[in-house]
């Protein structure tokens, strides 16, 4: 199986769903945060993952990536799947990894990248949201779209309600498109 390291900011739920569908595609060999306090991190220890917690305050962003880097590589990792993770790679870190990180964003890219995703196609109109599986690159929610699922806008919807019924989806995504990534 390939070697995954996915990365989180808070709850994971994404991890989770990458997490069950470990298999012959591909194994989780390390679980990596830029908060040390992220409630997936708790999780993954858990559930007997490798974990790694560092923040970049204090350190400041090239220190941190620099340990993350090393920490990746002492894992065996060859892949890096963001997941929930909510800051910026340098471009350094994203040449160093090119072509071998994917994320997944809360919209139907190219729409709405960025934050607020839900609340901006809810104020657009628009008939659907969704989620967006991608390469990552230097420009934010920028890389190739791998996958994406579609969930109707319904009138009476707000971010919150859309966010939940669009992350049923996304825990559905995310493990189909991280095996067909590894595999081709
Ligand atoms: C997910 O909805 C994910 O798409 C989004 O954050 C949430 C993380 O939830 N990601 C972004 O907004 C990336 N910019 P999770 O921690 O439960 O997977």
């Amino acid at each position: 199986p390939a070697p995954v390291a996915v990365l989180i900011s808070g709850r994971g739920s994404n991890m989770q769903a990458l997490a069950a569908e470990q298999g012959a595609a591909y194994r989780i060999v390390l679980v990596a945060s830029d908060r040390p306090d992220a409630a997936g991190l708790a999780w993954a220890r858990e559930q007997g993952l490798a974990t790694f917690a560092l923040s970049p305050k204090g350190i400041g962003k090239a220190a941190y990536e620099e340990a993350l880097d090393a920490a990746l590589r002492e894992a065996g990792a060859e892949w890096i799947a963001l997941a929930g993770y909510m800051r910026l790679l340098s471009d350094k870190f994203v040449a160093r990894w090119r072509g071998r990180i994917i994320n997944i964003h809360p919209s139907l890219l190219p729409k709405y990248k960025g934050l607020d995703t839900h609340a901006r196609a809810i104020a657009a109109g628009d008939a659907a949201g969704g989620c967006s599986v991608h390469v990552v690159t230097e420009e934010l929610d920028g890389g190739e779209v791998l996958g994406r699922a579609e969930v109707a806008i319904r009138p009476d919807d707000t971010p919150e309600r859309l966010a939940a019924r669009v992350l049923v989806e996304e825990h559905r995504l995310y493990p189909a498109v991280l095996k067909a990534f590894v595999r081709a």
